[in-house]
């Protein structure tokens, strides 16, 4: 299968300890514009065909998360799969969660209109806090285990929606409450605004949302889950899950490694 995803090119030194900075302090940082208009019209359009795909549709317990995520894009379309060692993002990855990190999951999202909205961490809340303490030290915080790149794949704004978070809402130790404007230390939501091909990255534990799509034109993100080795990957139905044969096929070491083709470990 081609692909026209590139070997994009990583962040210098400066760069990249500037956005593990943010990550620490802020929970989240903006990457800019990274994706070609190519590589953006490539994996667009596997997400549509994916999303229309009948054998996809028939098995919305294999394919489906609550009618808006597509699971293991990395199995279905090579452009997606080559998204995983694209840099900036792969080398943004090892250096935030070490060279022997994983990829986690890879799931697009398509928001149809009025489909969004709803504060929540990803997954586990990883580091809880007693009621009584406000938040972890951002200079001696938890590590960030689970980290999130998105690239939109269509433009996101007011009208269609976009990723919005709270800024510095990963030290929280706590979900955030019920409610459309959740606030952390008099901080506020902030809207990811971003145009197809540009990227932002996350903590998991950052309080977040994909806000409401008010347009008449689906909202597309595709991206990739990124770990540390030691969280599991979660490609369903997981113990039972098998890799296709044909993501293997002309797989560099890197990626291999990235799918989950590890070294052995202090476990096995
Ligand atoms: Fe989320």
């Amino acid at each position: 299968m081609a692909t026209v995803i590139s070997a994009g090119t990583a962040f210098d030194t400066t760069e990249t300890a500037r956005i593990i900075t943010a990550l620490k302090q802020d929970g989240y940082a903006h990457l800019g514009a990274v994706l070609e208009q190519d590589e953006v019209e490539a994996l667009r359009d596997a997400v549509v065909r994916k999303s229309q795909d009948p054998r996809i549709l028939a098995d919305h317990e294999g394919d489906h998360i609550r009618g808006i995520s597509l699971m293991r894009m990395f199995e279905y379309d090579n452009a997606f799969r080559d998204l995983i060692v694209r840099d900036p993002f792969v080398s943004l990855a090892e250096a935030v969660l070490g060279d022997d990190c994983h990829v986690m999951a890879q799931n697009a999202l398509i928001y149809g209109e009025g489909q969004g909205g709803g504060w929540h961490v990803d997954d586990a809340l990883q580091f809880p806090l007693p009621a009584e303490t406000k938040s972890h030290d951002a200079a001696c915080g938890p590590p960030c285990l689970v980290m999130q790149i998105f690239t939109p794949l269509t433009d996101m704004d007011t009208n269609a929606g976009c990723t919005q978070v709270v800024p510095g809402s990963h030290l929280s130790g706590r979900r955030p409450d019920a409610g459309d404007a959740p606030s952390f230390m008099g901080q506020e939501p902030i809207s990811l605004d971003a145009k197809a091909g540009e990227a932002y990255v996350f903590n998991n534990q950052i309080w977040h949302q994909g806000a409401k799509n008010q347009s008449t034109s689906p909202r597309i993100l595709g991206g990739v889950t990124y770990s540390r080795r030691f969280v599991a990957q979660r490609f369903y139905p997981f113990v039972d899950y098998q890799m296709p044969a044909h993501v293997w096929e002309g797989a560099s070491p890197r990626l291999q490694r990235l799918l989950g083709r590890h070294e052995k470990g202090a476990y096995g």
